[in-house]
């Protein structure tokens, strides 16, 4: 199967596998990456041959999509999540970021609050920040495993807030959220007049026995201001060719929105991107279901390898994507002494911390610290499983073997 057989992707230019990058946040450039957030996974056929149809045409020029990725986006939307999405109402955009990056800049002024439920994808505190906004970091509720929203908490949160910046399903957790937590979401931006932005970056790999609820379909029930941003970019593994869609509640806000990518000239994606989109969209429904089916059974061997062999680290019980928070709050204190008292064995730059320094060395495992998504999280490391079963089972084998080393 394509999943078992993962690609080589060494010398290929991927952050994730660079050994400078992954010196920088494990200390051991030789440790084996499962952290930045893309599969190591070949992508669906029909991609691939239309980026060989495009390499052998041998020249990459100016494109005219017309109205065609804005209609694959939709029937992708109807397919997938049964949402019936007209064309016209989506609007292309240069990536997520891009997106919610102007998105932040058109719709909210410079002071406004900004409320993020954390752990947060490190990116939007830093696009809050930047912007002048202020970032309320509402930290979801956690207990054992399991995150979920705080209803009470995050309405006392709510005070004075002028947008709430949500992803779901979220990473790094990797939860699904029901309709009520999104109706509960919806309801509170419209009673404080925000603005309710959802980035739905991973919601096309949600597992089997979970459903994805798009913000921008639940709200025909709330009737809030919201934004919803989704994309083929991790679905089909192409997160290097910037490339997200749009939905806006107001066409007030969708014209305000294209306006402003014409002014910047960021209106047009390249003919790389907007081939396999196309590919992806019109053809990629069957790869994708094989896809989640193997996510959800990487995620559930994770889970149950944890609870039998090592239960000092937790699995979240999230149920989408290829990422996973891993709590260590068990041996934290433990890494923390190892590590701090041999600084000469722990080298590195600013991107990592104490748990993912002490699994590079230690487990040659690469994964995300936990405070990269926020300071209270550093008893966490965020690992990406969007790999073989293998090699994630061997992964944990060593990891295993690292924390009874403590
Ligand atoms: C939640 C979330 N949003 C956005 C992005 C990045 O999106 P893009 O590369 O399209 O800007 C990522 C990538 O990891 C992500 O996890």
């Amino acid at each position: 199967m394509i999943f078992d057989n993962p690609v080589d992707r060494k010398g290929t230019n991927s952050v994730k596998w660079t050994k400078e990058n992954i010196a920088n946040i494990s200390s051991n450039g030789d440790a084996e990456p499962f952290w930045v957030a893309d599969m190591d996974f070949q992508v669906e056929e029909h991609i691939k041959a239309a980026g060989e149809r495009l390499a052998g045409v041998g020249v990459y020029g100016y494109p005219s999509f017309g109205s065609r990725l804005e209609e694959a986006a939709s029937s992708w939307l109807r397919a997938k999540h049964g949402w019936d999405v007209k064309p016209e109402d989506l609007t292309f955009t240069m990536g997520m970021l891009h997106g919610i990056a102007s998105a932040i800049d058109l719709f909210t002024r410079k002071g406004d609050r900004i409320l993020v439920p954390s752990p947060m994808y490190r990116p939007f505190r830093e696009m809050t920040e930047r912007s002048g906004r202020i970032l309320v970091e509402h930290d979801l509720a956690y207990e054992n495993g399991r995150f979920s929203l705080d209803r009470e908490r995050f309405s006392r949160d709510m005070e004075g807030v002028r947008c709430i910046l949500f992803c779901s399903p979220q990473n790094p957790s990797g939860i699904v959220f029901s309709e009520s937590d999104l109706l509960f979401v919806l309801e509170e931006g419209r009673k404080h007049g925000a603005l309710v932005m959802s980035d739905e970056i991973h919601s096309d790999l949600v597992h089997p026995g979970s459903k994805h609820l798009p913000m921008g379909m639940v709200n025909a029930k709330a009737g809030a201001q919201a934004i919803t941003f989704f994309a083929p970019s991790k679905t089909f593994n192409i997160a290097g060719e910037h490339m997200a869609f749009v939905h806006f509640s107001s066409s007030d806000m969708k014209e305000a929105f294209r306006d402003r990518e014409e002014t910047m000239r960021l209106y047009e994606p390249s003919i790389t991107i907007g081939e396999l989109t196309i590919a992806a969209y019109e053809n990629g429904l069957e790869y994708n279901e094989e896809l989640c089916r193997y996510l959800g059974r990487n995620a559930a061997a994770i889970r149950s390898y944890l609870e039998a062999e090592c239960p000092e680290l937790i699995m979240a019980d999230g149920n989408a994507s290829f990422v996973t928070f891993i709590d260590a709050s068990a041996i934290y204190s433990k890494a923390e002494k190892e590590v701090l008292s041999h600084p000469e064995k722990y080298p590195g730059g600013s991107g990592g911390g104490i748990l993912s320094r002490f699994f590079g060395v230690n487990a040659s495992v690469a994964m995300n610290d936990g405070t990269w998504f926020g300071k209270e999280w550093k008893k966490f490391v965020r690992f990406n499983y969007g790999t073989s079963t293998e090699r994630v089972m061997a992964a944990l084998e060593r990891m295993k073997k690292a924390v009874d080393s403590l």
